[in-house]
């Protein structure tokens, strides 16, 4: 048996598993932190169900992954910089299209290397999340394909799709500082994982403006093929949040979107992220 201290349910035969006998409310053992480590390396997305975390434990069970992504433009919890709210309806519902499938922050030069995503209030039907398997959506292309997208370079931009909510929610000068303080950046569309070295798709949908190499012709065709190749069934997971659930999810080979079908109904979570530590690279 390869987990001694927690148990493993996958949630799915692409990717995700629920994992159970741990409360991350206390600290958390270093036995089971190798094993939820290991399981992450190995699952991707990991759903914890039942816990009751206040803000300083969500930040404590995080911290053991890395550093703490600090505030930027989203709002953050009061006296809790690494806490972001993400909260509907509300300022954040206005500001982001997290509903498009997406690489967290994959327009840094270190995009986030994970999350940990907590539900304080959900609806008892629709605002689930759902992750796709990057290193599935590599590997189920064509050897042609596959190497198409080994050799292209992907600009990833903070406003390619958000910039009309950004200024309706900031104004121009509130653009102004944001594009200052989230330039574009480019990454090798293959990407292989720093820790796994395995190879994945690294395309996030909503960031992704272009390919440096291709005409406008062929990245509007090559953007849609990959728009639909990365969300076909077999390649994702999707989670029903109940409160007090946790998703973590690796974020250098997976990508996610929210699944907006809940209309005015409240919905709130806290979303505690780990800064990147690699410059993804082929
Ligand atoms: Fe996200």
């Amino acid at each position: 048996m390869k987990y001694k201290i927690i148990e493993i349910s996958p949630v799915s035969g692409a990717l995700g598993a629920e994992v159970s006998g741990v409360d991350l409310s206390e600290p958390v053992t270093k036995k089971a932190l190798t094993e939820i480590k290991s399981a992450w390396l190995e699952h991707q997305v990991l759903f914890f169900r039942d816990q009751t975390l206040t803000p300083d434990q969500h930040v404590a069970f995080t911290k053991n992954f890395g550093e703490l992504q600090g505030p930027g433009y989203m709002p953050t919890l009061d006296g809790y910089p690494n806490v972001y709210v993400q909260e509907y309806p509300g300022l954040y519902g206005g500001i982001v299209s997290d509903v498009n499938w997406h690489i967290d922050a994959s327009f840094m030069e270190k995009p986030l290397k994970g999350a940990v995503l907590y539900a304080l209030d959900v609806p008892d039907v629709g605002g689930d999340t759902a992750w796709v398997n990057l290193y599935a959506a590599y590997e189920s292309l064509s050897k042609p394909m596959q190497k198409l997208c080994a050799s292209l370079t992907a600009i990833h931009d903070n406003f390619h799709k958000n910039l009309t909510a950004v200024l309706e929610t900031y104004g121009a000068k509130g653009y102004e500082m944001a594009r200052k303080a989230t330039p574009p950046n480019e990454h090798p569309l293959v990407c292989k994982h720093p820790e796994t070295g395995k190879k994945c798709l690294f395309y996030s949908e909503l960031l992704i403006s272009h390919f440096k190499e291709l005409t406008a012709e062929e990245n509007k065709i090559l953007k849609e093929f990959l728009q639909q190749h990365i969300q076909k069934p077999e390649l994702y997971c999707r989670f029903k949040w109940e409160n007090n659930s946790i998703a973590f999810w690796d974020n250098r080979c997976t990508a996610h979107k929210g699944i907006f079908d809940f209309g005015q109904s409240h919905r709130l979570m806290h979303r505690v992220a780990i800064q990147g530590e690699t410059v993804p690279s082929k």
